[in-house]
């Protein structure tokens, strides 16, 4: 499987949803390609945001490795799923998609817990650190479904 999470800025949520996934799935041993980008590009080059760093390493997660990108085109060609946090996320990247079947690769990640209620990861960049463990354990819930779904 090759998984894209993606969030507007790739320095919040889709890092955590990238590093959350990517931990399990090499728990597991599993032969997975996971990444993430964001819809907007003023944060390529970028760290995780140090709240996102803080949860996850809190949780024994280290997403230090990771630096933020813009979504682009071709990266309907390279991954078989794109999850989206939120529905301006979803609808920006389905306006890229050139065909029926990239458009069927995005997915609202919440969909995955509650399916069909397009819920949304709430963006924490403006607010405090307990915006950051709600966005954790949304995605850690997800993630699991995730697994169990494509495992
Ligand atoms: P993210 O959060 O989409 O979860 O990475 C944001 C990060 C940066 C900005 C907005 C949201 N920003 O406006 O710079």
């Amino acid at each position: 499987m090759r998984i894209l999470m993606v969030c507007l800025g790739n320095i919040c949520r889709s890092p955590l949803a990238h590093g959350i996934l990517e931990h399990k799935v090499k728990a597991l041993g599993l032969n997975w390609d996971i990444d993430s980008a964001g819809t907007g590009g003023w944060h390529a080059g970028e760290l995780p945001d140090p709240r996102s760093i803080d949860i996850a390493r809190s949780k024994g997660i280290d997403i230090t490795n990771q630096r933020a990108r813009q979504f682009k085109q071709n990266d309907f060609d390279e991954f078989d799923v794109i999850y989206a946090m939120d529905a301006s996320n979803f609808n920006d990247i389905n306006r890229l998609a050139r065909t029926e079947e990239e458009k069927e690769k995005v997915i609202m990640i919440l969909n995955e817990s509650y399916p069909g209620e397009n819920r949304r990861v709430p963006d924490p960049y403006y607010g405090g650190p307990d915006g950051f463990a709600n966005v954790f354990n949304l995605l850690n819930e997800a993630t699991n479904k995730i697994l169990a779904k494509y495992q």
